[in-house]
């Protein structure tokens, strides 16, 4: 395969995916090879048409959510136009490497049905960005792993080097009831959001809400039934004024703002090691298997 230009199209609600496909892009740059990166909810929200034509190698990156994918990502899947063998790569991020479910099949097969093939599929952990706020110094070696990966996972793109990753009965079982409780989750997650009087009706959350879920009304900030789940309004809120009524335990109180400790030098990034025992031992093997 001649390989000149590639289109990346992700979800990314706090920004994990997002920075990854930046990683891929950088490398395939590094590699001379031209790439675009392409913000699925662009394409959703305006209604534009998905343009792949131009492109050689297309590569689709999304966050799990419920040991599956987001459901915006599989609108977006239904959206594209249908194609003829193209070729194609995954990757999707995820809080956790045991956690990630079975999604890289599903949406495999999705994207065949519509003549995507996809031969590569990559799992890059970053941290959760629900529930459960990591230390500042897994986050970044989080983060300097990925980096590392990606490289390598790039070179072995361009070199068309088959990589799927297998999904058992099981998973799959797992990823299809989870997936519908997500959907549900969504809806009452979107459903019960509030903001507090600290709230200056900045409009940020509105303009920013990949579903379009956000408006305002009679003056005041109406959240309705098509939320995401992606948690970007609630973290991206300058005042923290946004919190939910019922479900406030999947907000990281801290906030969610990585890049700051990706910044930050005086953060080292040293939290797992081949001596770390009990949960986070399982991290160790995902940071030096391939
Ligand atoms: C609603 C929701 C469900 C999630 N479910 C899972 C999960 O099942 N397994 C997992 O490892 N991480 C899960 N996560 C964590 C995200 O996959 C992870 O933080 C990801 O990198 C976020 O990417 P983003 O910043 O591009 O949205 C979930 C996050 C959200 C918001």
């Amino acid at each position: 395969m001649n390989i000149n230009k590639i289109g990346i199209y992700y979800f990314s609600g706090t920004g994990n995916t997002k920075l990854m496909a930046e990683l891929f892009c950088k490398q395939f740059k590094i590699n001379k090879i031209n790439t675009d990166l392409i913000p699925i909810e662009d394409i959703i929200r305006k209604k534009r048409p998905v343009n792949i034509d131009k492109y050689d190698l297309i590569g689709f990156g999304y966050p799990v959510h419920a040991f599956s994918a987001p459901q915006i990502f599989f609108d977006f899947i239904y959206y594209l136009p249908k194609e003829t063998k193209k070729k194609t790569f995954t990757f999707k991020t995820s809080g956790d490497p045991l956690f990630h479910g079975g999604a890289t099949s599903l949406i495999r097969k999705k994207l065949k049905k519509k003549g995507y093939l996809v031969f590569h599929e990559n799992l890059i952990v970053m941290p959760a960005n629900i529930a459960i706020k990591y230390n500042d110094r897994l986050i970044k070696q989080l983060y300097n792993v990925a980096q590392r990966k990606i490289k390598k996972k790039v070179g072995e793109i361009i070199n068309e080097k088959e990589n799927l990753q297998k999904n058992n009965i099981i998973l799959r079982v797992f990823t299809y009831l989870f997936n519908s409780m997500e959907s549900l989750g969504a809806k009452y997650f979107g459903k019960y959001l509030k903001t507090s009087e600290f709230c200056t009706l900045c409009g940020l959350c509105i303009e920013e809400c990949p579903t379009n879920n956000i408006s305002k009304v009679k003056g005041k900030i109406f959240f309705g039934k098509n939320c995401a789940f992606c948690m970007r309004c609630v973290y991206r809120c300058p005042k923290n004024a946004i919190s939910n009524r019922f479900l406030n335990f999947f907000i990281i109180k801290e906030g969610y703002n990585i890049q700051n400790i990706i910044d930050n030098p005086s953060i080292k990034a040293d939290f797992i090691t081949n001596k770390t025992r009990g949960y986070f031992k399982h991290f160790y093997t995902y940071f030096i298997s391939d």
